[in-house]
């Protein structure tokens, strides 16, 4: 309960709107460049931009242009960038040992990134969805997607992200015991600085439909994803999982998708006090960037509102593909 206050009209809270500067004075919530981690779409190639049908002003880049990407980052005060591969087909098999190898899309790109622009924290993505003939995150088995033996190729494709520079690594698969798995793997390795940043509440979600499209995902995967990632109706199992993985060694953790999961972030944030992080989706980005091409609402101020959510629900910072459009007019 809020402490009473005067009756009306000794208290009209409309005299703090009044003007644009009282109400700079008295806003609760702040939003700047910081608090955005940037996911970016790798390709093969080089000079290649090549735009994504469902997610307009969102493209999948060569390396050399996640390079400039990066350049971009840095000049507007973005610290981190995400980086997810569009793997080619014919290099997607059942026993995704893309997924480890050094010299994969998602790798070259961190070593050139953190070349050119070592400033920049570089987030890769730990799952066997790209990699993956059947486009599931872990290996299918007879029908069923297995957990454990998962566990040890995601380590393996971890270990190779953290040897490429990755400054965080950020499972996205829901498998079981991955977070304690990891964390020990990269300990062994001398990967001591390396952060986990655990997608540890990522719902079973319609929302994801445009990133399958981008990674080239959305032909491949057979059936859906319920069996590890999370039922939408619950709230008390997200906070189970947090209360999991950061048990197990998460430095960080993050709701998905975030719109429609606002609820889960200020929960997780209240009850863990961990830095805590939404994933603004492919499907909430399209929705957004698709009403505001077509002048249904006001596109960038819909986008600027729905991040400035995320911080008033308690999040700490949110992946979004409106990253470089929303610092361009946060900086002026
Ligand atoms: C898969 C992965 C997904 C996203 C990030 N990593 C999709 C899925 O689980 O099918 C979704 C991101 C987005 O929709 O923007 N490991």
């Amino acid at each position: 309960m809020l402490p009473s206050q005067a009756p009306f009209p000794a208290t009209r809270l409309r005299r703090l709107r009044k003007s644009p500067a009282i109400r700079a004075l008295v806003s609760e919530t702040n939003l700047t460049p910081a608090d955005f981690i940037w996911p970016v779409f790798v390709r093969d190639g080089e000079g290649q931009v090549e735009p994504i049908s469902s997610m307009p002003g969102v493209n999948r880049l060569s390396v050399d242009k996640v390079v400039d990407a990066a350049h971009e980052a840095h000049a507007l005060g973005i610290p981190s960038i995400c980086l997810f591969p569009y793997t080619d087909p014919a290099l997607k098999t059942e026993c995704c040992s893309e997924a480890w190898n050094p010299d994969n899309l998602s790798n070259r790109a961190t070593r050139a990134i953190k070349e050119a622009v070592p400033d920049i924290a570089v987030m890769t993505d730990v799952a066997l969805d790209p990699y993956n003939i059947n486009g599931h995150d872990g290996f299918v088995e007879d029908g069923v997607i297995v957990n454990d033996r998962t566990v040890e190729a995601l380590v393996k494709q971890a270990l190779s992200q953290a040897d490429a520079g990755a400054d965080i690594i950020g499972p996205s698969d829901m498998m079981d015991g991955r977070i304690g798995a990891l964390r020990g793997a990269l300990e062994s390795a001398g990967h001591t600085n390396v952060l986990l940043l655990s997608y540890a509440a990522k719902y079973a979600s319609a929302f994801y439909g445009p990133f399958r499209d981008a990674v080239g995902a959305s032909g491949a995967l057979k059936g859906d994803k319920k069996t590890y990632q999370q039922d939408p109706g619950n709230s008390d199992e997200a906070m189970r999982l947090i209360q999991r993985d950061l048990a197990e060694g998460a430095d960080m953790v993050m709701v998905k998708p975030g719109m429609p999961y606002l609820d889960i972030c200020q929960r997780a944030k209240q009850m863990f006090g961990a830095p805590t992080f939404a994933y603004q989706v492919s499907g909430e980005y399209a929705m957004l960037a698709g009403a505001g091409e077509r002048g249904w609402v006001d596109g960038e101020k819909v986008m600027l509102e729905s991040l400035m959510a995320f911080k008033r629900a308690g999040c700490d910072g949110v992946l979004t593909y409106f990253a470089p459009a929303a610092s361009r007019i946060l900086n002026g």
